[in-house]
């Protein structure tokens, strides 16, 4: 009797606690960011987009952008009313928070530190609120990597090596934490243990470690590179130098065809970025070629977060809007079992565009298969099947060499939708390796029965290593919120589902939560 009571005091507390969550979070928003806050759904989209490209290079990856001086700092009048600077940071914090993960920022020195260009900020400034945003996010569900390109000047009038007096690692160290960097010496560390790739997935010493190695075995957080000639390796050993990045203003000069050789030359190239003016309608056509948009946009503080629809439109590739969607549970009404836990890419022969949509894994459709590692080689078979049945225990129903796959980035993508294109597909939708069938909103590759990352975080504990130092109250309060926002079951029944997690949950409450 007592253990009814037990469970459902956890169960109401819980509740609570997850409400009580959503309205700090509410009134957090409303009070510090300007920038609109991510939905919960588009969370989800970017949080699978990132797991689907954990296997990817980060140098591959697409990233979007902000020329901070263009879009930001360009009103030196609106500076000094500003008077502080509070205001502005608080910005740029909310647009870390969205789905910018470039940003570029110019910097004059002076005397022995470093100034934002156009303004009264010190670099030290957004130093700071990088680390803030950068410890908060610490954590599987959250971490991504942010690429901070510097475009740096020395004082006017004077010549170069005036930089002597200038310790940019100083200035990392103290306000952002060199564990958090991604440095120079962290890559040569890499390539000597093999731990670089190629865009055949072999280990290659011109190449650059995965974006799961990075965040999850190494911890880092920022590539920091400079897009002048300032700085050098003696001065500043954080900061990679300007012609590891292939940078472009206004028009590309990178060939955007599509064949397999052309393609593979291009990933060749490694961060291959375009600081130019976009629009929410070209924008998608630049990722696509594997090129990071930058935006230039002209904006200032006012209107800056006009440019946010644009942003996003560039920064989810992969899924349909609106999407993925969270239809409820498995309903066996007029006799068919719907579990709609599995993607399809639909592709649309008319104006050769695809996306992905959550579909019910019971349908019957063709599905994806890739040749061996190679990036850009695919095969979709004919014959239609359910989720379950293409993929099962006994192995896909892909040919040998072949696996059932999922394009892990825009130029896959890309990659894909030309294969389709030249065997005349007529519109196709197409099961793709991703699924949530074991834990509702929580997006994983490797066939149906892949388990959900974060549930096996919390269950064996690894969490905690990924987390910052947190209060045992706090640290519960996550565990609780993962919890309730990727569990859900819909294959299973209900009921019992709730049973296993109450289980779990109590289990680990009388185990003691780790601090
Ligand atoms: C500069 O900022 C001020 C105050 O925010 C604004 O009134 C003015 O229109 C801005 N000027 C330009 C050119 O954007
Ligand atoms: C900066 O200005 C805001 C109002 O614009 C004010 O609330 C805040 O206290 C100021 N901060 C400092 C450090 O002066
Ligand atoms: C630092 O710069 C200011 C002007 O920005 C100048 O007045 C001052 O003399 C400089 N100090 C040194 C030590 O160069
Ligand atoms: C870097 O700064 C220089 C001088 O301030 C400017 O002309 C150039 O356009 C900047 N580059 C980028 C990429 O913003
Ligand atoms: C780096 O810059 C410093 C100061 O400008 C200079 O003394 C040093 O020789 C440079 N090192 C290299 C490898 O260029
Ligand atoms: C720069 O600062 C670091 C500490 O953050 C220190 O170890 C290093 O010696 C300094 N470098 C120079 C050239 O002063
Ligand atoms: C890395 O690969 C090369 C060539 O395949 C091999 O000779 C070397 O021993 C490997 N290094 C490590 C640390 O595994
Ligand atoms: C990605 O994963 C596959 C198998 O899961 C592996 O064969 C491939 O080498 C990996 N690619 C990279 C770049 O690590
Ligand atoms: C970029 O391309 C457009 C259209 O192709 C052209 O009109 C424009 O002049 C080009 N801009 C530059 C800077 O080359
Ligand atoms: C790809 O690059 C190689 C070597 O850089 C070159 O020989 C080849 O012609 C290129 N292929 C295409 C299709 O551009
Ligand atoms: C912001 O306002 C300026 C001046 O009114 C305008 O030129 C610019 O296009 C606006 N930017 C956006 C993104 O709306
Ligand atoms: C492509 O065509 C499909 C169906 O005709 C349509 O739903 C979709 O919105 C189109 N996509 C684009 C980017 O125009």
């Amino acid at each position: 009797m007592w253990i009814l009571i037990y469970l459902f005091a956890i169960w109401s507390s819980l509740r609570t606690l997850v409400t009580a969550s959503d309205v700090v979070a509410t009134t957090e928003t409303v009070s510090t960011s300007v920038w609109p806050s991510l939905s919960p759904q588009m969370t989800v989209a970017f949080r699978s987009q990132r797991d689907v490209m954990g296997n990817m290079t980060i140098d591959q990856l697409p990233y979007v952008g902000l020329n901070l001086r263009r879009v930001l700092l360009n009103n030196e009048t609106s500076m000094i009313n500003e008077g502080n600077n509070t205001r502005l940071l608080a910005l740029i914090k909310s647009i870390l928070a969205s789905e910018a993960t470039a940003f570029v920022l110019d910097l004059k020195q002076q005397n022995d530190t470093l100034m934002v260009v156009d303004s009264t900020l010190l670099f030290s400034d957004i130093l700071t609120t990088f680390q803030s945003f950068i410890s908060s996010t610490q954590n599987n569900l959250y971490a991504n990597v942010i690429v901070l390109l510097l475009n740096v000047s020395g004082p006017v009038g004077a010549q170069d090596n005036q930089n002597q007096a200038l310790n940019t690692t100083y200035l990392l160290d103290k306000n952002l934490g060199s564990s958090y960097i991604y440095k120079p010496t962290d890559l040569q560390s890499d390539r000597s243990k093999n731990n670089t790739w190629n865009v055949y997935g072999k280990s290659s010493i011109d190449g650059w470690p995965t974006l799961g190695s990075v965040l999850y075995e190494q911890k880092k957080r920022l590539v920091v590179g400079e897009l002048t000639d300032f700085f050098n390796q003696t001065t500043a050993p954080y900061i990679f130098p300007h012609d590891v990045f292939h940078y472009e203003q206004g028009n590309s000069t990178l060939d955007c065809t599509s064949s397999v050789d052309d393609l593979t030359n291009l990933s060749s190239i490694h961060w291959r970025f375009l600081d130019s003016q976009f629009n929410s309608a070209d924008i998608k056509n630049y990722i696509s070629c594997g090129l990071s948009p930058i935006l230039r946009n002209p904006s200032y503080i006012n209107n800056v977060t006009q440019l946010s629809d644009i942003l996003h439109e560039g920064s989810v590739w992969s899924w349909d809007i609106n999407q993925p969607s969270v239809t409820q549970s498995t309903s066996k009404s007029d006799n068919s079992l719907k579990a709609y836990n599995c993607v399809l890419l639909h592709y649309f022969a008319n104006n050769g565009t695809a996306t992905w949509r959550v579909d019910n894994c019971y349908g019957s459709n063709v599905g994806l298969c890739r040749y061996e590692n190679m990036a850009f080689e695919w095969l979709v078979r004919s014959n239609k099947a359910s989720y379950f049945d293409f993929d099962s225990y006994q192995g896909s129903k892909c040919p040998d060499q072949y696996t059932f796959n999922i394009p892990r980035t825009p130029l896959e993508q890309k990659s894909l939708i030309s294969y389709l294109k030249n065997a005349s597909f007529p519109d196709t939708k197409i099961w793709i390796d991703l699924n949530s069938v074991s834990v509702s909103n929580c997006w994983v590759s490797g066939g149906p029965y892949a388990t959900c990352p974060y549930e096996k975080v919390i269950s064996t504990r690894n969490f905690v290593t990924m987390m910052v130092p947190a209060s045992v109250c706090s640290f519960a309060l996550l565990c609780i919120v993962v919890y309730l926002s990727v569990l859900r079951v819909p294959i299973y029944d209900n009921r019992k589902n709730w049973r296993r997690v109450i289980n779990k949950i109590s289990k680990s409450e009388l185990e003691g939560v780790p601090s």
